[in-house]
């Protein structure tokens, strides 16, 4: 709901309000965002209280001694009028000034969000306040749009700056959102990480001065994720006031925490203004994109709910919206480039066997793509790899009844290639300087129409003539020589870049809404929600290592829903960090998420082919739940252990992944607590997992009736023919006793194995599934 008074305005959500109200002099003073307040409460009791001059202030009128811009908390701000912290704009005006005065004009409430002309925004939202302010001096304004996601607990915030004189101004930086709070002892949460080592969350003090989030890699990139959190310092998963912004951006992006000496914290969050430059001539306007913020005082899981469900319902769009996402099979990890029908077929049909839905083939399949170093560029198929051409080969695939997917790295090129030989004007380099490289290909210039139709031709043309139904969207190195021939102003680029991306996805696929498209940047490298809103998910990192995973998606779950991250189970000891898991540990990490398998299975043994069997079903019939459940971080008491869960819509199911990281000697016991459920009596039982005869190692010889060696060959056979059974528990007990925790059978600590014992060990896990009574189905 949206109340608009004569000098307040009052955003509410379900459980939030957000207050704003206009000072006699016209700026925007932020005065409220938290819980939801009475309807009779008023902003005079909330606002912040001018009573006294400030010494060293610059005031802004010098009759009023207690009005310094720099001492309030305000909702957007200037520069060269006494407020010294970093302002939301950076505008070089008419007369060659920086200096800028923008106070209330008007304002309206509409129905419903306000689409953008060329950014992606979330859609759906119920109402839209938009207020406009004019600077003092030019008829430049600039338009404050709030949206209300009243259910999801989101306010959205984006600005438009419109040029409406007869002079262009050059903005050097345009924030999304501003946004004044008193200090709460912030600390603030971003995600941060590098190629397989995405989303890892740190956490440090918003201290004095500017505390800074961004990315400058041309992409919302692996370094630094665009959410971040700010929270009290006491807040906890489950306790505590957290803020949580985002921003539905895929280019460089810029958040900054400032805390001033009055103790106010300033947020503002928007593209980066490195390398920008934007000159805004008489008649035109510039969209900001939009930015997310929820509040929650139920600690992280309260704010990661709101999001997840902003993105689920208005951020996920077109067919595959809420839908259950397919179990696929990626043949990258089995072949990289070395592959050809035969073995491809091989690989199908074993997946097919195993309950396997979809069938993606990455990497590798055109021009003479046989390796890193050729072949970007020319989406046609390799006679050599695939005879009968793309479409005979999805028929065979199709014909195993399975889907097929296929993918492609549209934005580059590599030297070696038709295209760079026919157009190397379209790649991104200096004439004047010689090119740097990312895994040996250029990015190609989305700034050129030319560029952006090829794109869009030769993709399309695939996807119609073999009936594609998945699509993964890959994109692998950061951009750097920033240039376009399209450009007379350089300090465009990044955004223009961007703008032309989003203009190719939309041309591609908003034809084909049939088609599923994953996003992907050598893994997690863009992120973020403006790929969202066209691809439903996103290949979260190439490390698929459950220990590396849990970081990696513990870390995005702080925003990001299961629906939207691509985890898949590969093998052991992993490709890139060569830890060795149990096949048990790396399902039920990839299972909160949208379940894949990334492996040569030709080399399964037949008893893990049966455990990857079961595994699939049973992420068949919970599905759902993994996907789209409500998702919580359980705390644990020991920093050993990792606790996933995910609730049923009804909140009637409720299924826990319990992840040990190192074992620690003689582990002491476990509880396992069950939170989110309806008020009832369920039953929780540990789903059976198997127990492969070489976890074991020596220890062996002293269960078996006789000496064996464990690296014989009678051990080697059994091993890939017969596995033991993990502990399985069984109780039934009521919510309130789940929510206090169950303690669970012991662990393995050296002193005897039997059915009662959990097998844990380094990288152990288990999964436990919690039925209400009457739901139980096993
Ligand atoms: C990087 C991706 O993240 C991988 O999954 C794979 O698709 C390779 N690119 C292929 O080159």
């Amino acid at each position: 709901m949206i109340t608009a008074g004569k000098t307040s305005f009052r955003l509410d959500t379900e459980h939030t309000t957000y207050l704003i109200r206009k000072t006699k002099y016209g700026h925007l003073e932020h005065v409220y965002y938290g819980n939801l307040l009475d309807k009779e409460d008023d902003v005079e009791a909330l606002a912040q209280k001018r009573s006294i001059m400030v010494g060293s202030s610059v005031l802004y009128s010098k009759d009023d001694d207690v009005y310094s811009l720099d001492s309030m908390c305000l909702e957007w701000s200037d520069n060269g009028r006494g407020d010294y912290r970093h302002s939301p704009t950076e505008f070089k005006m008419p007369d060659n000034s920086f200096v800028t005065d923008f106070v209330y004009e008007n304002h309206e409430v509409v129905e419903g969000s306000v689409p953008m002309e060329n950014l992606p925004t979330a859609y759906g939202g119920d109402k839209t306040l938009k207020i406009t302010l004019k600077d003092k001096a030019y008829p430049i304004f600039i338009d404050l749009y709030y949206t209300v996601f009243e259910k999801t607990n989101v306010i959205s915030r984006r600005a438009v700056v419109r040029n409406e004189g007869n002079a262009p101004i050059t903005m050097k930086r345009i924030m999304s959102i501003s946004m004044d709070m008193p200090d709460e002892c912030f600390q603030m949460y971003t995600l941060d990480g590098g190629w397989i080592k995405e989303a890892n969350l740190h956490k440090r003090p918003a201290s004095y001065g500017i505390t800074m989030n961004s990315s400058t890699t041309g992409a919302s990139s692996n370094r630094h994720n665009p959410a971040f959190l700010l929270a009290e310092a006491d807040a906890n998963e489950d306790y505590g006031s957290v803020y949580a912004f985002n921003m539905i951006y895929s280019g460089n992006h810029y958040s900054i925490v400032e805390k001033n000496e009055r103790d106010y914290v300033r947020v503002c969050m928007g593209i980066n203004p490195h390398l920008f430059e934007w000159v805004l001539s008489p008649g035109e306007k510039f969209e900001t994109p939009e930015c997310v913020m929820s509040y929650s005082s139920q600690g992280f899981n309260g704010t990661s709910h709101h999001m997840h469900d902003l993105i689920n319902e208005h951020i996920i769009r077109g067919d595959y919206k809420k839908k259950e996402r397919p179990i696929l099979l990626n043949n990258w990890e089995a072949h990289f480039f070395a592959f050809n029908e035969g073995k491809l077929l091989r690989l199908a049909k074993d997946a097919k066997k195993l309950g396997i839905e979809l069938f993606v083939l990455d990497d590798g399949w055109f021009g003479e793509r046989n390796n890193d170093k050729a072949g970007l560029g020319d989406y046609k198929v390799n006679p050599k790899k695939l005879p009968e051409g793309m479409k005979a080969f999805a028929d065979k695939i199709r014909n195993l009844g399975l889907d097929f997917g296929l993918w492609f790295e549209p934005e580059m090129v590599n030297e070696n290639s038709d295209l760079y030989s026919s157009h190397p004007e379209y790649a991104i380099k200096l004439q004047n300087r010689s090119s740097v490289f990312g895994r040996n290909q250029l990015v190609l210039d989305l700034c050129q129409k030319e560029v952006r139709d090829y794109i869009v031709k030769q993709v399309s043309s695939i996807l119609d003539e073999a009936e594609i139904s998945y699509v993964k969207w890959d994109m692998n190195r950061h951009i750097a020589e920033a240039f376009s021939k399209a450009l007379q102003n350089q300090g465009e680029f990044y955004h223009r870049y961007i703008l032309g991306l989003y203009e190719v996805l939309k041309r591609i696929f908003e034809p084909r809404p049939h088609i599923l498209l994953e996003s992907c940047s050598s893994g997690g490298n863009r992120f973020d929600l403006g790929m969202l809103c066209f691809s439903p998910q996103i290949w979260t990192s190439d490390d698929t290592d459950p220990i590396e995973r849990i970081k990696i998606q513990t870390g995005l779950s702080y925003f990001y829903p299961q629906s939207t991250l691509g985890a898949h189970v590969s093998e052991a000891p992993h490709q890139q960090t060569l830890r060795e898991t149990p096949l048990a540990t790396r399902f039920h990490a990839a299972c909160f998420g949208c379940l894949g398998y990334e492996l040569d299975l030709k080399y399964l043994t037949p008893e893990q082919r049966k455990d990857i069997a079961e595994q699939i079903a049973f992420y068949k019939q919970y599905r759902k739940i993994f996907q789209y459940g409500s998702f919580y971080r359980i705390k644990s008491y020991k920093p050993n252990k990792v606790i996933w869960e995910t609730v049923s819509e009804d909140k009637e199911t409720a299924l826990t992944g319990f992840f040990q990281i190192l074992a620690t000697a003689a582990e002491s016991s476990d509880k396992l607590k069950v939170i989110g459920l309806k008020k009832g009596r369920y039953t929780i039982r540990t789903r059976p997992q198997k127990l492969y005869v070489e976890r074991f190692g020596g220890l062996i010889k002293h269960v078996a009736p006789v000496e064996l060696n464990p690296d014989g060959v009678i051990m080697r056979v059994a091993n890939r023919h017969y596995s033991l059974k993990d502990c399985v528990e069984t109780y039934t007990c009521s919510s309130e006793a789940l929510a206090a925790g169950i303690p669970l059978c012991e662990q393995f600590i050296g002193t005897g194995y039997h059915d009662k014992v959990r097998m844990l060990g380094d990288f152990g896990s288990n999964m436990y599934i919690t039925e209400k009574e009457n739901i139980q189905q096993k």
